[in-house]
């Protein structure tokens, strides 16, 4: 059944998180939404246990294409996880509410971390297609022009009404992801940077290319700052990744143009990588409670 926004409340969440705690005995620590093109991050997982949107009480529906739109509960060297293949973007016509929704939800199953991932344009001038990028900060463009999440009456069950974001990318996380693409020999093609969401779903003109740039915008995207901002105002570290797909081009007698199709291949020819990457991100973290 299709929810309406304005009836979205703490028992709505509740009740899907109750129906998943019902039907499967894993109890995931980690929560990992794969981006565009990247839903081949939930195959690395073993004893796996699928949902699909369209079965989840209270669940929004993706519509776009690269996205299968279901939950699988499974494990990472013998870590619980929850991925989510297919998430939801405003862009599809989603109230933020909604493409927020399961994070809230990760958060009443028991989960800790949220790992993000994202395909993006690349601002910054040393980036190429098929790099990485380790988001250290993010840029809120839609939330700075009002289009926030968390606007509204605020439930303090699940976080405080002016929460801070200047964390809102786990320190540690970030440190330990660099170690690892170091041991995975893959340093040559891992950055740190600054993601900037944008509304969608028009790629850039070349002057809002260069206003990114001189906002000291890395990578840009259609995704991820909404459920990264929820989850920090119900307390999860969050750790990020964009995948590089394309080029923005900044200059006007360039060439460069991009496509959604080769945004979604670039994931194919990055899978292995990432699968192993996240796998072992994962079997390193630490936990609250012992896991
Ligand atoms: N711009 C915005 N979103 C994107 C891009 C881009 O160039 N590439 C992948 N997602």
């Amino acid at each position: 059944m299709m929810l309406s926004e304005d009836s979205i409340c703490y028992e709505t969440y509740q009740e899907t998180a109750d129906w998943l705690l019902s039907r499967t005995k894993q109890r995931p620590r980690v929560a990992i939404i794969c981006g565009s093109g990247l839903g081949m991050l939930a195959e690395a997982l073993a004893n796996q246990e699928v949902f699909k949107y369209t079965d989840v009480p209270n669940f929004p529906q993706s519509t776009v294409q690269g996205h299968a739109g279901q939950l699988v509960f499974g494990e990472l060297k013998g870590k619980a996880c929850v991925c989510m293949q297919g998430r939801f973007h405003k862009f599809e016509g989603y109230p933020l509410i909604k493409v927020t929704f399961p994070v809230r939800v990760f958060r009443l199953l028991g989960v800790e971390v949220l790992i993000v991932t994202n395909a993006a344009g690349s601002i910054a001038d040393g980036y190429n297609i098929g790099d990485l990028m380790i988001i250290k900060d993010h840029i809120n463009l839609p939330g700075l022009a009002g289009q926030h999440p968390l606007c509204g009456p605020n439930d303090e069950r699940f976080g405080s009404r002016f929460p801070c974001m200047s964390d809102a990318y786990d320190g540690d996380l970030c440190k330990l992801a660099l170690n690892i693409s170091r041991e995975l020999d893959c340093s040559d093609y891992m950055h740190e940077g600054v993601y900037c969401m944008v509304g969608g779903p028009s790629f850039e003109t070349i002057a809002e290319a260069r206003l990114l740039h001189t906002l000291g915008v890395d990578a840009v995207g259609m995704s991820t700052v909404p459920e990264v901002t929820l989850a920090r105002h119900c307390g999860l570290r969050v750790f990020g990744l964009s995948l590089i797909t394309n080029k923005v081009t900044k200059e006007y007698d360039s060439n460069e143009v991009v496509d959604h199709e080769a945004v979604l291949g670039i994931g194919k020819r990055r899978a292995g990588l990432l699968q192993s990457f996240v796998t072992e991100l994962v079997a390193r973290m630490e936990f609250n409670a012992g896991c």
